[in-house]
């Protein structure tokens, strides 16, 4: 394949503290809102996805007793706070030039409101970096990526409360000054757009009982915006040649029919991700908010200073997540939904397979959208997440033959080459839990991701050893040659 993939193109690999690390209870950290989602066995599988995206105030108030018996995956992570070396040195061999993390708010500040960082914490992603940069791999780091404090839930009532922006700029500031020569490339709030779906690990509401729970996500999510812009000033202020990111969790939807209701649908629905990068890319509100605020009753409490704080600091760059893509029908009562299906609960495609997950799997939905997205916004991308989760095997002799999560990889990155060729300005892609690590919807360890096995179950048990996967050498070739093998 003739590659289209420039000499200097960040691959690597994407993890998030609160999925990876575990430590939860070490050096200070204090407890984020992931820190409190449960794995139950015995919980029907249709609702694992479900308790992300809806919490109870019973299941925070048990998850800070610290007599609870339960099991809290996101606290243990794959214990990266101490194989940290031993993985960036595999992330080092298969030769990437990139690592996307993120950096736990609550190892920096415990509590989110406090005015002292807590110095163990910055130390730790200080030997991080260095263990990176170590390898010329450069880091790229999320401010926020669902984990923050669960103290600014329980005590702030979480983003729809003005003041958090203060202390998530108290974070930024703190975070942009310690790894100012560290770190080039920021994003500061990892799927801003997810909001929409699961609140509470977004913007920290808990919908249970809500009274108002529209007005206060976009609430929560204009504070978001706020506080992004500044972290953004900040940051080119402090390190003149980075580069800072909006995220968006981008799911492709496709119109189910030509019945021109599904295509209107349709276009409404993606804009209701497209109105987050709108925002961060162009710096302002588009047009189209006005109505969709009419419509949720919504009326946003903004301030002086705050649309010229947006509208001077918009991002350079647009990264995202991309897994699947969806149908959208005007009659979702007639047709089949798409199993299991994270982000919009969309319409099953009949030309889509679906992973054992219910998401639809669909490369060429990777070359649409990073089309969409350049024509919308002709500034650089980046694919911040793409993989397959799956259940792999580890056989006998300990090798693990995961030729499935190669073909996925294979033919998004295909798509990618197509998007480059296309003149897309593509600058990286980092394939999602490049270690396998506990999923975010589920807080299973069984859907795994990685090129790099962890020998743990969905309970924690296991001696968390690190074993390459098939598709661990299949990368490295396609690093090492640039994408030309794939
Ligand atoms: C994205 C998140 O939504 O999807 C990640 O940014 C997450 O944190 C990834 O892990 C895959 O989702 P899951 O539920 O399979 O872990």
């Amino acid at each position: 394949m003739k590659s289209y993939f420039p000499k200097d193109f960040l691959w690597g690999g994407a993890t998030a503290a609160n999925q990876v690390e575990g430590g939860s209870d070490i050096d200070g950290k204090g407890l984020s809102v992931s820190d409190v989602y449960i794995f139950d066995g015995d919980m029907p599988k249709e609702h694992w996805t479900d308790q992300w995206h809806m919490m109870t105030h019973k299941q925070v108030e048990e998850a800070q007793d610290p007599e609870s018996k339960k099991y809290y995956p996101k606290r243990h992570g794959v214990d990266f706070y101490h194989h940290f070396k031993e993985d960036i040195r595999l992330f080092a061999e298969m030769g990437f030039k990139t690592y996307r993390m993120s950096i736990a708010w609550t190892r920096i500040f415990p509590k989110g409101d406090e005015l002292v960082p807590n110095e163990a914490g910055l130390a730790f992603y200080d030997a991080v970096f260095d263990e990176c940069l170590k390898y010329g791999i450069e880091p790229l780091v999320s401010l926020s990526h669902y984990e923050m404090p669960l103290y600014l839930v329980t005590h702030y009532g979480g983003w729809p409360n003005r003041q958090i922006i203060d202390f998530y700029v108290r974070f930024a500031e703190t975070v942009v000054d310690r790894y100012r020569d560290k770190v080039k490339y920021w994003v500061t709030f990892n799927e801003i757009n997810c909001v929409k779906h699961h609140p509470y690990v977004s913007v920290g509401i808990i919908e249970e009982g809500h009274p108002h729970i529209e007005q206060d996500k976009y609430q929560g999510a204009h504070h978001q915006f706020v506080a992004s812009a500044k972290a953004t000033a900040y940051i080119h202020r402090v390190i003149p040649d980075a580069q800072v990111g909006c995220m968006i969790s981008y799911q492709l939807l496709t119109p189910y029919s030509c019945d021109p209701d599904d295509i209107q649908k349709t276009v409404e629905q993606q804009r209701t991700s497209l109105f987050f990068s709108d925002v961060q890319a162009r710096g302002y509100y588009p047009a189209y908010a006005k109505r969709m605020f009419e419509e949720k009753s919504v009326i946003l409490a903004i301030e002086d200073g705050d649309l010229a704080v947006i509208r001077e600091n918009p991002v350079d760059f647009i990264s995202f997540s991309y897994y699947m893509s969806s149908a959208v029908s005007a009659h979702p009562e007639r047709l089949e939904s798409a199993v299991g299906n994270l982000i919009t609960g969309g319409i099953k495609n009949p030309y889509l397979p679906s992973s054992k997950w219910g998401w639809q799997i669909d490369p060429k939905g990777l070359r649409t959208a990073l089309n969409q997205l350049y024509d919308r916004y002709q500034k650089p991308l980046f694919v911040a997440e793409n993989g397959l989760g799956a259940e792999d095997t580890l056989a006998s002799d300990g090798t693990i033959n995961d030729s499935y999560r190669i073909d996925y990889l294979r033919q998004h990155i295909q798509q990618i080459n197509e998007a480059l060729h296309d003149g897309v300005d593509v600058f990286g892609y980092t394939a999602w839990g490049c270690i396998d690590i506990v999923s975010a919807s589920t807080s299973q360890m069984s859907k795994r991701y990685g090129f790099i096995y962890v020998d743990q179950d969905d309970a924690g048990n296991g001696t968390k050893e690190r074993s390459k996967k098939a598709s661990f050498d299949w990368y490295k070739e396609v690093i090492a040659s640039n994408g030309a093998n794939l």
